[in-house]
């Protein structure tokens, strides 16, 4: 039931703030303040030298924040790949100690084959799964539940940034458990972690906005997002959501990557989604925003205050997010990333929910 939505999409996108506060809860007590791992179950973060994450599509957007979540805030080494390299790679998993997993659906076929091959070598197995009844939940030593309910459209939204936060809580616990993180520094972070329902409604309340500029990018064939550090792989989800169901091809690039080939791409007709909060990478990505504005591209801009005042707002048409902690941008940026793929896509008339070519759940090779 799509309730008053025209597409389980829109519908999957205004459930976020809802199943981000369910999910979070799941990983912090929230009378406490204190992560844990769900369900009574225990992970030991305080001996594992090194993780390897793989995943597919969106899933592997979530893990690459997750490397930067752990690496952050836990300190952890982490090696990543998408499922279908990891599982034929033959890396030598040296000292790696635990595998960690992220679907949506418990079931694609390469995320699965990459678990089953961590497992012969021996190695610990967490998975942050949407589908509790699922293969890849039951054959995990650890399950870590996001809590966004059944996800309908195809092109993944809630459970998304369900996987962000369940990560971001991960990599505070396991900074804990490390000594990386002070008992207060996890009550701070937590409390932050506490105000994605409100930020995510404020998120979805730009939807008009990012809606008038879907209208000039449903006019276009191609589309670049740039971003930075924790931006860089939303730069990359934001393409990959406007590619699945509008069919404009679009790139994700780390924006530090564009003087190494994209910018020749950029002329005046070219769309450029920039995503940049106020954040210790700000500054870089504003002067390579602004080589593609001496070029004439068409900047798209998602950033806060701050960023908007100090980006020299004329060259790009600008959205305004709130301000927030570092550790949230990745959840709530990317609410306006999906409604901006989502708007394109209804302007140009594709079937939104169930774009060409492309499965929910991809259990075959
Ligand atoms: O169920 P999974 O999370 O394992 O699925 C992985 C990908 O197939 C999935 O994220 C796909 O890329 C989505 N259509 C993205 O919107």
């Amino acid at each position: 039931d799509k309730g008053n939505h025209r597409h389980f999409m829109q519908k999957e996108i205004y459930e976020q703030p809802e199943v981000l506060s369910h999910t979070l809860g799941a990983f912090v007590d929230m009378t406490t303040g204190r992560t844990r791992i769900p369900n009574g179950q225990t992970l030991d973060f305080s001996n594992v030298r090194r993780i390897a994450l793989s995943a597919c599509g969106t899933g592997y957007y979530a893990a690459l924040v997750g490397r930067y979540y752990l690496e952050r805030y836990a300190r952890i080494p982490c090696d990543l790949d998408v499922a279908s390299e990891f599982r034929y790679r033959e890396s030598p998993l040296g000292d790696v100690d635990l595998a960690l997993f992220v679907s949506q659906s418990g079931e694609t076929a390469d995320t699965l084959a990459s678990l089953r091959y961590a497992k012969g070598e021996g190695l610990r197995i967490a998975s942050v799964v949407n589908v509790q009844e699922s293969t890849i939940a039951r054959e995990s030593d650890v399950v870590l539940p996001t809590l966004a309910g059944p996800e309908i459209g195809v092109a993944s939204t809630k459970a998304f940034t369900c996987q962000l936060i369940s990560l971001a809580a991960l990599a505070i616990h396991a900074g804990v458990a490390r000594g990386v993180i002070s008992p207060e520094r996890e009550l701070e972070l937590t409390r932050s972690l506490a105000e994605v329902p409100r930020l995510a409604n404020e998120a979805l309340a730009l939807e008009d906005t990012v809606e008038a500029l879907s209208r000039e990018m449903a006019t276009k064939r191609h589309a670049l997002f740039l971003g930075r550090g924790f931006s860089y792989p939303l730069a990359m989800e934001g393409a990959l959501k406007l590619k699945e169901i509008s069919y404009i091809h679009a790139e994700g690039y780390a924006a530090g990557e564009l003087k190494h080939g994209p910018i020749a791409l950029i002329d005046d007709t070219m769309p450029v989604v920039v995503i940049a909060p106020h954040d210790r990478s700000f500054e870089k990505t504003m002067s390579n925003m602004q080589e593609v504005a001496a070029r004439g591209g068409r900047i798209i801009l998602f950033t806060d205050a701050k960023g908007a005042a100090g980006s020299g707002s004329d060259m790009a048409s600008t959205v305004v997010l709130p301000d927030m902690p570092e550790i949230l941008t990745p959840i709530i940026y990317a609410i306006p990333l999906q409604m901006l793929a989502y708007h394109t896509a209804v302007q140009m008339g594709t079937d939104v929910d169930q774009p060409r070519n492309l499965a929910k759940s991809v259990t075959v090779e």
